[in-house]
């Protein structure tokens, strides 16, 4: 079994439902507290020992590969007036040099076709896909239990969780197999479905741990769900060939592509945070 070293994240969306703070800025810099959406999912991948990271970005995203740059005027701006603290801060967007390349998805054919752009990136490796708009909450990161269960089964891995039925149209949704009630058997795959179509209520997060031949079922370009390239229905085609597995992760998951959901993880994850918790705790009271 390869280990898994590589993970691809796409980030050539146009934010709009993000409008109007997304018009020139990318939706992934959107802060949660004070770090963007980009960096908690490097920050995740490099917990679950990732080492080489592969954006799929698009027109208007440079502000992406320069926060992990570094920022010689900042820094030593920062060393020279002795704000050691500052400066800490910036750690977690220093990356290894050469470890991080992008590659343009320059039209929006869907998810699939922007995993398919990082095809000479992938090569016959295994590879994580992260979507930084779902941001988890957990003890052990969201991708390490994912990579773990990599090792465990050999194959695919995907993150589920139980959603209402009225949902399932927002998610890629699994039929299931043989339950251990951590680990579920993929039967099959579904891109967005009505509640009424839907084999289960148990849909797909954005995380992802994938064997490279999904790459060859992306390659045929068949449209889905809404017109698109559909990364679910690549991987669906390789159900019954490769193991293939959906993982009750530990953890909360927060939707950070709606407002709502955006909001909540805001609150969540201050309330995390030593520096914050007590103040956000006391606010909260005057709005309940
Ligand atoms: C994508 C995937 C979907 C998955 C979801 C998780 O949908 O296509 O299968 O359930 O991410 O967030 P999107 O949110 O891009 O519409």
């Amino acid at each position: 079994m390869k280990p898994l070293r590589k993970a691809v994240l796409p980030v050539a969306g146009l934010g709009t439902r993000f409008l109007p703070a997304t018009k020139a800025m990318a939706k992934e810099m959107l802060p949660v507290v004070d770090k963007p959406l980009i960096q908690y999912a490097i920050e995740e991948a490099r917990a679950a020992g990732i080492e080489q990271f592969c954006m799929v970005t698009g027109r208007g995203k440079t502000a992406l590969v320069e926060h992990f740059d570094i920022a010689f005027e900042l820094e030593d701006t920062l060393r020279a007036r002795g704000k050691q603290d500052a400066f800490k801060l910036l750690e977690g967007t220093q990356v290894e040099p050469g470890s991080m390349v992008t590659v343009r998805q320059q039209v929006p054919l869907g998810l699939g076709h922007a995993i398919w752009c990082a095809r000479a990136f992938v090569g016959d490796d295994p590879f994580a896909v992260l979507l930084p708009d779902d941001l988890v909450l957990s003890d052990t990161p969201c991708l390490a239990q994912l990579a773990a269960a990599y090792r465990e089964t050999g194959g695919n891995v995907v993150a589920v969780t139980e959603v209402p039925r009225a949902h399932t149209n927002r998610y890629g949704i699994l039929k299931t197999g043989h339950d251990d009630g951590r680990l579920v058997e993929v039967r099959g795959l579904v891109e967005k479905p009505a509640p009424e179509d839907a084999p289960s209520t148990l849909s797909i997060i954005g995380r992802y741990v994938l064997m490279p031949e999904v790459i060859g079922e992306l390659a045929r370009m068949d449209r889905g769900a809404g017109g698109e390239v559909q990364l679910t229905d690549g991987m669906a085609g390789l159900i019954g060939r490769q193991p293939f597995h959906g993982l009750r992760y530990e953890g909360r998951r927060f939707d950070c592509g709606n407002k709502a959901g955006f909001l909540e993880a805001q609150i969540a994850f201050a309330l995390k945070r030593p520096d914050l918790a007590d103040q956000v705790r006391a606010f909260l009271r005057n709005y309940t």
